[in-house]
């Protein structure tokens, strides 16, 4: 497969089969309103806990905020029982999202350590048990996010696209690497291939170490897989969609200009300041600003005037009147 449009996933069409991963802790709804600009074909919330959804955790519910227009919209659910799996799925589609994923990547000890996220890895069955409970309780596509295994002596991936196969998931994304990688090392993209030798009819979603048009256009060539989910790429680029889609038209992918990263510094610090406190908000902008600037040459001082700045306004103040200078 290679870069397409209109893209069919269960009963949905997409925009394209580029799609933004869901990031803990910063695909928040100002990353979106940014990624959106760009037209992936689908963004994803964070991931959140069915536990904490189906008690109706304010915070939970929070980490869901989208706007009317921010569509086609994903959100996660992580956890490993099957009895509340359904009515969290159904919480998802109640509130409007247009697909419903299960995590079953998250290496963090805290979530893995009740079978939740990758620990899922371990009791494959379970995860077909899980799919059927949502598939049973939504009408929205049902899709489930892995990793290859839990480590490189255990690699489940292509079991598992079988099993969500037949528990009616309409895709599966396959993150290159094992839990015991966590995101050291480069991910393996075989075992993405091998999960789509094995697919019949669920589409395969390659992700993992694709950070530029070029990358998202290798991962194509290399698994055969149906789409492509950027993750950390997205974080600081929120164009990279845009320059995969140009590259397939045959245009010019030149990156961005300083001005460019300057105007969507800018454009960003807005999208956050109108959603959070003042306070949250600059901490909040003292992640993102870093990740675009990650790329530029000479904004050291600039970096460390941001993380200084008292407030938004300074910060504003402070990236309008920087010098900023090309080459990147
Ligand atoms: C900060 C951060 C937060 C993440 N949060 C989630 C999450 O909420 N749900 C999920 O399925 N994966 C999450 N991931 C994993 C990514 O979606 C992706 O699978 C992983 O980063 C590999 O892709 P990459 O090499 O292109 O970044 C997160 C990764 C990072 C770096």
């Amino acid at each position: 497969m290679s870069y397409q449009e209109n893209f069919q996933l269960g009963n949905l069409v997409l925009p394209n089969n580029i799609f933004y991963a869901p990031l803990a802790g910063c695909s928040d709804l100002p990353f979106r309103r940014m990624s959106l600009l760009y037209k992936p074909g689908l963004v994803f919330c964070e991931m959140v806990k069915m536990d904490a959804l189906v008690r109706h955790d304010a915070n939970t519910y929070r980490i869901l905020d989208f706007e009317g227009d921010m569509h086609p919209i994903g959100g996660q659910i992580c956890g490993s029982k099957p009895e509340i799996a359904g009515l969290s799925a159904r919480i998802i589609e109640d509130l409007g999202f247009d697909v419903v994923d299960l995590n079953c990547g998250c290496p963090v000890d805290k979530v893995t350590k009740d079978g939740s996220g990758s620990g899922m890895l371990k009791t494959p069955e379970l995860i077909g048990e899980i799919i059927l409970e949502m598939r049973a309780a939504v009408k929205i596509p049902v899709t489930v996010k892995i990793r290859a295994g839990w480590d490189d002596d255990s690699i489940v991936a292509p079991l598992v696209t079988r099993i969500a196969e037949e528990a009616g998931a309409a895709a599966i994304c396959i993150h290159g690497r094992t839990r015991e990688q966590g995101y050291l090392g480069s991910a393996n993209w075989d075992y993405i291939a091998a999960c789509k030798k094995e697919a019949k009819n669920i589409k395969v979603i390659g992700n993992g170490d694709v950070f530029d048009a070029d990358s998202a256009k290798r991962m194509f060539l290399h698994t055969g897989c149906d789409a492509v989910m950027v993750s950390r790429g997205s974080m600081g680029q929120p164009w990279i969609a845009e320059e995969i889609r140009r590259l397939y038209q045959d245009l010019p992918v030149n990156g961005k200009s300083v001005w460019d990263v300057r105007s969507a510094l800018l454009q960003h610090l807005e999208a956050i300041q109108s959603y959070q406190n003042e306070r949250r908000a600059l901490l909040d902008f003292r992640r993102v600003g870093c990740f675009y600037l990650k790329k530029c040459h000479g904004v050291k001082e600039l970096r460390c005037s941001i993380n200084h700045a008292a407030t938004t306004k300074e910060v504003f103040q402070l990236i309008q009147d920087f010098q900023w200078s090309d080459p990147f």
